[in-house]
């Protein structure tokens, strides 16, 4: 059975879809079920959000929580995040109050410039090329600028377009760089709107020009990068080393401080634990552009290459203590939207937005940054006192009682139980068949 290739999946009806996958379920009855269930019950609502995607048979839902008391720039937010993962919500709620009550976060610097290459090899005369380019130039900024009108009209459009020659990749290869401002949209589809048509105004330019047959010029491909070192966010905050006291648990703050200090730069100097550190900041991240209909992949994949900037992969969050003051910060390459995309098609990305006051792309990067590092925060602030798997645990625990149905009595019994014990599988499982029901 599963040799056999499917073909024409994309033309069976919705329903048609989840009866024919599930037969690849142990209970096809029940799979079938459980995939209607998850449906949307509302039929317009349903089909729309369907929609997002193809070959769609079910929803497949996330919890959706709030770290409330995240303060940035002097405003409170009560931050909407979308994760599965036990204790990521509590540990940026823990943190957000801990800071705001602090003064919260500060944005130090934003920018939201957002790149994209045409590709191309140009097999002609190299200088003619480049002679031509000044006149090729405004002739693509000419036909851009019908694109761009709207988002001119939005406070973004385009910075700038360059020619560069990319003879270490290919002799003949050469790529258009361009540099849009995507003002409160995310501007994935705008600036590969204006790359396509970057590379068909190429083709036209020289085909009036010089080359009718089209033999010099070979458009690669045309698309945004997702690598946006000149779309950053950067946040801080910082209070008093005593008032660090009540995340120390029973350290000392000064140590606690000195512990905090020498975790951030072991982070930044070893790889491996970087890694770990900046899942602790995208823990945050993502669960915020989850919420708000933003692409989180996008964001994943530019952080991490901006985190190995210099050569080296290295923690993007800092923190130092001076003059008796201690300060933790923040920098990451972030492209959001808060129109476009699903931001206002899907219902609970569109709630989450006016939860937040429905702020501006700006704002949200804020927003999503401050997340970031509290939950940071928070996670190393375990691994340096407590370690992590006490607040984990907890919730392990109770996902697991979940997986094996417990009752209200073994849950109780259960969680007293494993106050001071280790939770596993095995541990849980053979608790609970000791336990009557
Ligand atoms: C777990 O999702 C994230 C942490 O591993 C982050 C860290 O180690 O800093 C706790």
């Amino acid at each position: 059975m599963r040799s056999t290739i499917m073909y024409g999946f994309s033309r069976l009806s919705e329903q048609e879809k989840r009866q024919f996958i599930a037969r690849y379920s142990k209970d096809p009855e029940l799979a079938e079920r459980q995939l209607e269930e998850y449906l949307m019950r509302d039929d317009k609502e349903r089909r729309h959000f369907l929609e997002f995607s193809e070959n769609t048979i079910s929803s497949f839902h996330t919890p959706y929580g709030l770290a409330p008391n995240l303060k940035v720039d002097g405003q409170v937010y009560h931050v909407p995040m979308a994760t599965e993962e036990s204790s990521v919500v509590a540990a940026a709620s823990h943190s957000a109050r801990f800071w705001a009550e602090h003064g919260g976060f500060r944005v130090t610097s934003r920018s939201t410039v957002k790149p994209g290459q045409v590709w191309f090899r140009w097999f002609g005369d190299p200088v003619y090329l480049l002679n031509r380019w000044p006149l090729l130039k405004l002739f693509l900024l000419e036909r851009l600028r019908k694109i761009t009108l709207n988002m001119v009209r939005r406070g973004g459009g385009v910075q700038s377009l360059e020619l560069l020659s990319k003879g270490s990749i290919d002799p003949q290869l050469y790529q258009l760089e361009l540099q849009v401002d995507t003002a409160d949209s995310m501007g994935a589809n705008f600036i590969n709107t204006c790359l396509e048509d970057l590379a068909e105004g190429l083709v036209q330019f020289f085909a009036l020009d010089s080359d009718p047959e089209g033999k010099n010029l070979q458009v690669v491909m045309a698309i945004l990068s997702n690598y946006t070192p000149a779309c950053t966010i950067s946040v801080e905050s910082s209070c008093r080393v005593e008032g660090l006291k009540p995340m120390a648990d029973n350290l000392d703050p000064v140590l606690f401080a000195e512990k905090l200090e020498l975790a951030f730069r072991i982070a930044n100097s070893d790889v491996s634990r970087a890694v770990t550190h900046n899942k602790g900041i995208m823990n945050g991240v993502d669960a915020v552009l989850l919420a708000t209909g933003n692409d989180h992949r996008a964001a994943e994949a530019s952080a991490h290459a901006y985190a190995s900037r210099d050569g080296h992969y290295r923690s993007l969050s800092w923190c130092k203590t001076e003059d008796g003051v201690f300060s933790l910060g923040l920098t990451l390459p972030l492209a959001v939207g808060t129109v476009g995309g699903i931001t206002h098609l899907h219902p609970l990305a569109r709630l989450s937005l006016e939860i937040l006051g429905n702020p501006g792309a700006g704002e949200l990067m804020g927003i999503v940054a401050a997340t970031g590092l509290a939950s940071n925060f928070s996670a190393v602030r375990s691994l340096v006192t407590t370690g992590i798997q006490q607040g984990h645990m907890r919730l392990h625990l109770s996902n697991l009682l979940n997986l094996y149905h417990a009752t209200p009595r073994q849950r109780e019994i259960a969680t007293n139980y494993f106050r001071n014990k280790k939770v596993s599988y095995d541990a849980v499982k053979h608790f609970l068949h000791e336990q009557p029901c």
